[in-house]
């Protein structure tokens, strides 16, 4: 059984939308039966389904190079974000927060919500598909408190420099958040080599997992002092403690949680995890690239316009298209049995380890057939 056989979709679509969601595999359906059958023989199984937790979380962790105790556990990269904005302080000199034109809107809705209580959002604009570092240079100041980028952007498919932006921030001395949702399972991304302060994504999409999970990195050092306001009893240091008179927070980074954990999303959570891992990311991330690469020569020879940039070290393992009716052409696609996505004026096509060349083919020749709506 090779990996692609896992992910029954495939005996019937040409699957190219993990910037969206992943496959579903053979391997996250029986998760989910697991999780049901757990309960139905066991009644309560709490213990079990504490340590299905502990498993999503050492399973994330050892994904991004981190420490158990610096990953929390959470319902969507909304709410890691909203604790950690929520413990940071707005109140002094360093007020302002750097976001870049390329966010998910949650990331900006989020900052924009700390106005309230003293934050100043400064939008660093793009330059059509990239985001100049000078624009960063210029944005970043001593009165910046965190830089909050995403690592790939979910409209273009376009990644941004990382390294290059972490530097600049703590040379200035501001924290920076990464959200990596669009890179995680698609490439390594390990935190200590970002040296970023905090990380968030979501299992959902590469991770090939379910809605309903995802998990926020805390650099180890930071954790003590900062004192989420969005939280619940799965936050406190003894979860047990059930006390009402004091907000006693994990000493890990465990505090940035809330309430009862998505016991049926982690069930699953950990499946589509084992896959990445099994599959390996140095190896999916070439794959990607081989599989990316053919899309984006298939779409130039044919004329096509590229909304990513084409230099592979600029774009995730979303490549986008132009077009001037990409909602009728995300619809035409459909109906020729593959599945892609749609922001803005651009077709999205996000393989993954699962994809090879004779979906590049497939998706080509349709693309080919409806070449009308592209160019
Ligand atoms: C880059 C990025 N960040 C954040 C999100 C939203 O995550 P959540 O719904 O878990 O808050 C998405 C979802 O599409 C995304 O692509």
């Amino acid at each position: 059984m090779t990996l692609r056989d896992r992910f029954p979709i495939f005996q019937k679509k040409t699957y190219l939308n993990s910037c969206s969601q992943g496959a579903l595999s053979t391997d996250v359906q029986s998760a989910y039966q697991t999780y049901l059958k757990d309960w139905d023989e066991r009644g309560s199984p709490w213990e079990l389904w504490v340590e299905r937790s502990e498993a999503a979380r050492h399973a994330f962790a050892g994904l991004v190079n981190a420490d158990a105790n610096e990953v929390a556990d959470c319902t969507s990269v909304s709410a890691g974000v909203s604790a950690i904005a929520s413990a940071l302080d707005f109140g002094g000199p360093r007020n302002e927060v750097v976001i870049s034109d390329f966010e998910f809107p949650t990331i900006g809705q989020i900052w924009h919500a700390q106005e309230r209580r003293g934050a100043r959002v400064v939008h660093v604009p793009a330059a059509g598909n990239i985001i100049p570092l000078e624009r960063f240079e210029a944005a970043i100041t001593e009165r910046t408190k965190i830089v909050s980028i995403t690592h790939v952007c979910f409209r273009n498919g376009s990644k941004l420099d990382a390294p290059a932006i972490v530097e600049i921030a703590h040379r200035k001395g501001a924290l920076v958040l990464l959200d990596a949702y669009q890179t995680l399972g698609t490439m390594p991304v390990d935190v200590k080599r970002l040296k970023v302060d905090f990380l968030a994504g979501g299992v959902l999409k590469y991770l090939l997992a379910s809605a309903g999970l995802a998990f926020v990195y805390v650099r180890r050092d930071l954790v003590p002092d900062l004192y989420p306001t969005t939280l619940g009893w799965f936050s406190q240091a003894n979860i047990f403690a059930m006390d009402i008179y004091a907000n006693t927070p994990s000493p890990t980074a465990r505090r940035f949680e809330s309430g009862t954990p998505p016991i049926p999303n982690i069930y699953a959570g950990v499946a589509g995890m084992k896959l990445i891992q099994l599959a390996g990311v140095d190896r999916i991330e070439a794959h990607i690239r081989e599989i990316t690469g053919a899309i984006k020569e298939g779409a130039m020879r044919r004329g096509f316009n590229l909304a990513s940039p084409v230099d592979p070290e600029k774009h995730g393992a979303l490549v986008t298209l132009r077009s001037h009716k990409v909602d009728l052409l995300v619809r035409r696609l459909e109906a020729d049995g593959i599945i892609t996505s749609s922001r803005d004026n651009n077709l999205r096509i996000s393989p993954h380890l699962y994809n090879n060349q004779r979906d590049v083919d497939v998706l080509m020749d349709c693309l080919t057939k409806h070449k009308d709506l592209l160019v």
